[in-house]
């Protein structure tokens, strides 16, 4: 739920365009939102998107769950409430990056439809990507490079998501990776994605 809890403010709007921010650094900001399951490649294949896009030229940044979660986002732990407060704020920060002209990746689980919905609408539609890691719950099972999974099975992980916790599925995303693909053949299914959708020249 957002709130609004600061009174007496106001929006002060900029005096340059997105256009013409975006001239300035020569490309399209937008967000690529990565959701799945943990260990299903999220962080792995931004990276490697990361590389392949800075390689043509392109500024790139990603934000990465477990990563966010050692900085702005301490004060949040996993419950219902603290995940849709965790992508909230996530929401935020990629559409801040994305106005500044920036292609932001973001890597998170995102299991609610309805947060990863919240987050799509603070961006312009045509600049917000929904990339669906469509790894089922056993093939990240058989990774579990973090042994969380097993932990979660022993009941020292709660509310873990695929074994405790739920995970919603997108019904419409904007490019679905299957296990099919390695991590290469992922990165490059992205770029290509982004080739088609005007963002890379
Ligand atoms: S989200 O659900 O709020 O989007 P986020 O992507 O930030 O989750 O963090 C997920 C990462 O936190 C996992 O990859 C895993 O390393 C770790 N983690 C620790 N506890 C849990 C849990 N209960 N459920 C899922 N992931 C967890």
């Amino acid at each position: 739920m957002e709130r609004q809890k600061a009174t007496n403010i106001t929006w002060h709007g900029a005096n340059v365009t997105q256009e013409e921010r975006e001239g300035a650094v020569g490309q399209k900001g937008c967000v690529l939102w990565y959701t799945g399951l943990s260990a299903s490649g999220k962080s792995t294949v931004a990276r490697r998107v990361e590389q392949l896009l800075l390689e043509r030229g392109v500024f790139t940044y990603v934000l990465d769950g477990d990563n966010v979660r050692h900085g702005l986002n301490k004060d949040l732990g996993f419950s219902p409430k603290d995940r849709e407060e965790n992508i909230r704020r996530i929401g935020e920060v990629a559409a801040l990056f994305a106005d500044a002209g920036v292609v932001a990746m973001t890597a998170f689980i995102s299991p609610y439809r309805a947060d990863r919905d919240l987050a799509r609408s603070k961006v312009r539609p045509d600049r917000f990507f929904e990339i669906f890691m469509d790894i089922p719950v056993e093939v990240c099972e058989t990774r579990d490079p973090k042994g969380l999974y097993q932990k979660a099975r022993e009941g020292k992980i709660p509310e873990f998501t695929g074994i405790s916790a739920p995970y919603e599925a997108p019904l419409a995303p904007e490019l679905r990776l299957t296990a099919s693909l390695d991590v290469e053949a992922s990165a490059r299914a992205v770029l290509v994605f982004l080739e088609e959708k005007g963002v890379l020249q």
